[in-house]
This record gives C-alpha cells, structure tokens and sequence, in this order.
C-alpha cells in the first residue's frame, strides 16, 4: 500500500466523512452577512473553531479542508488549527486553488486557477501539518455547455495539480462540479457529469497520477433546480452509482461528494440511498461544506452559545456518518 493510499483511507474509512471549512473569505463573508454576522478573521475563526473542538470530530470526521487564512491561524484554545485538527484523529487538508475565473473563449464557463508557484505553497502546507488538499473545476450545463474547452481545460489543470500535490506527499481531492444550476433533466446530469469524470481521469492517468492515492469528489445526480422533473431519491442514488461505475477507475479509493446546495437532510439521506445499493468497490462518503454547517452556523449566530451549536453539529457529522455505511434513518434523525 502506498503512503498516499493510506492518508486516503485514513481520512475516509469507518464511515467518516470530510468537512470542507474551506469556504474563501469571499464565501465565508456570504454565508455570515446571511445570518448577519460580520465578517472578520476573528469570527471567522470563532465560528470554525468551535466545530472543530466538537465531540464528533473523534468519531465522524476524517478530514477538514481549510482555507488558507484558517491553516495559518491559531485558536483560542491555544494551539494552531492544523494542531487542533490532528489532535482529534481527523487529517488537515487545504483548499489550493485560486478560484474560477471566467474562460477565454467561452465567457460563460469558468477555469480554475492556482498552477503558478503551487509547489512552492505546496511545501508551506506541508509543513503547517496538510497531508492532502482540494482544487475544484466547475462546470454548468447547458445546451452548449459544458463546452469541449471547459471539460478540457479543467481536467488538464486538475490532472497537473494532482500531479504537484502527490510530489509533494499529500493526497489530492480531485473536484469537478457540475452545478445543479438550471433547469436540465437529472438525464442530462448523468450524461454531462460522466463526461466530464472520464476526462478527469483520462487526464490524470497521461499525468501518471498514483490513482489509488487519489479523492474523487463529485457531485450527485440530480435535476436540475429550476427543472420541473425531479426524481425521487432512489434514482438519485441509482443514477449516481451508474455514473460513477462507467467514469472511475477501480484504483480510486474513495468517493466523497459535495452536497451542493441540496438541504442538509437531503444531502443525508441520499448519500444513504447510495450506500445501501453500493456494489462498488469505493468508499462513499461525504465532503460536505453548507451541508454540514448551515444549521450550525444559524444557531451560533444568535449568541454564539459553543455547546448548543456543537450538539447541533455533532447531530449532522453522526447522521452522515451512518449515511456513509447505509445505516441512516428518518428516525435516527428525529431522534
Ligand atoms: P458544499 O457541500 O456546500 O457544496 O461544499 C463542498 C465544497 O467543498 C464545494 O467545493
């Protein structure tokens, strides 16, 4: 087994899951001005911290995604947050992209950015205590879209980054998004999605990329939001799991999905609706950013209380834990 394949399992076995805390300040000030909280470096910290120091880190998270104001803070609980995050069993991992930013050529598309001088900020990480990163591509769909020059270009800067990442001793979260924006038919999702996932990977194997120290993170297959033809949560899972048994190499240790937008329950139940029909070799697990934290992130908003906005947290890790192994249930989560 590989060094790399080990930090992958490590971050992903037992049911654990990824919470992606990596929003940029850019996000981060969204969500806070949402539930009218300014948005500065301290409670930005303040906010993360208080889940880190959650009782579920020990038992549900395998990795938290940082961005990179939050891996060069320290808490109030006097260490740094990388040192905070290992103590509780949990891997640190930090976003290194730079942000997608509009495509020459077709201006509605976007390219991810973040190649120039990543290996230099990759050694940084490294020695603040990262031991595996995320660069997420983004795509839309549309009825050109995604265009050949997005699914292209994204795959290729993902294929070199990963390349980077393993020289460098992490772990890379490969992430193409394609967006749940619109009003396209889960049909297409599936066809576009599996697409853009093969690129990926066609991409990384000429990069030569060690695919079973790779985290595949995509999206699930859904409808569209504005479409008119949702599908019920069964064919969500079903459509997610042919999709990902045609686009992704049987090397690839794991899958954790981003939840997207979908509603924190949502997101939960059909990552156990996965589970259950999972006759894969992969791990299925979570990367859940909104999904993870938005009720939390209500609640500690109105007077910061830490312990009431921990259990509300501790309630989502463990309900996605169980979701992870198909143990899940509407009971368990009214419980
Ligand atoms: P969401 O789960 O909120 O989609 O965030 C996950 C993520 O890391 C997106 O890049």
């Amino acid at each position: 087994m590989s060094e790399l394949n080990t930090i992958a399992l490590k971050i992903l076995s037992n049911g654990k899951g990824i919470l992606a805390a990596d929003e940029s300040n850019g996000t981060m000030t969204k969500r806070l001005d949402s539930v009218n909280i300014q948005s500065s470096p301290e409670n930005r910290l303040l906010f993360r911290e208080t889940l880190f120091a959650s009782d579920s880190m020990k038992d549900c998270i395998g990795g938290v995604i940082l961005f990179d104001e939050t891996i060069n803070q320290t808490s109030n609980y006097g260490k740094t947050i990388p040192a905070m995050i290992s103590e509780t069993g949990a891997v640190p991992g930090i976003k290194v992209d730079t942000g997608a930013k509009d495509l020459a050529n077709s201006l509605d598309e976007k390219i991810t950015e973040g190649l120039d001088g990543l290996r230099e900020r990759l050694k940084k990480y490294y020695e603040l205590g990262a031991r595996f990163t995320k660069w997420r591509g983004v795509y839309i769909i549309g009825e050109k879209y995604p265009s050949k020059l997005a699914i292209n270009s994204n795959a290729h800067a993902l294929a070199r980054y990963s390349a980077l990442v393993q020289e460098s001793g992490m772990v890379p979260i490969v992430e193409p998004e394609v967006l749940m924006d619109g009003e396209h038919s889960a049909e297409d999702c599936l066809i576009k999605t599996s697409e853009v996932i093969k690129k990926c990977f066609d991409e990384l194997i000429i990069h030569k990329i060690d695919l079973s120290g790779v985290i595949l993170k995509p999206n699930m297959i859904l409808a569209g939001n504005k479409s008119k033809n949702k599908i019920p949560n069964e064919e969500v899972a079903s459509k997610t799991l042919e999709c990902l048994k045609k686009s992704v190499p049987n090397e690839v240790p794991g899958i954790a999905f981003l939840s997207g937008g979908q509603s924190e329950v949502e997101a939960t139940e059909n990552l156990n609706l996965i589970n259950r029909n999972n006759d894969t070799n992969f791990i299925m697990t979570y990367s859940y950013g909104r999904a993870l934290q938005q009720s939390a992130l209500k609640f500690w908003s109105k007077d910061k209380d830490i312990k009431g906005t921990q259990n509300i947290f501790n309630h989502r890790a463990k309900m996605n834990t169980l979701a992870a192994q198909g143990k899940w249930s509407k009971e368990l989560e009214n419980k």
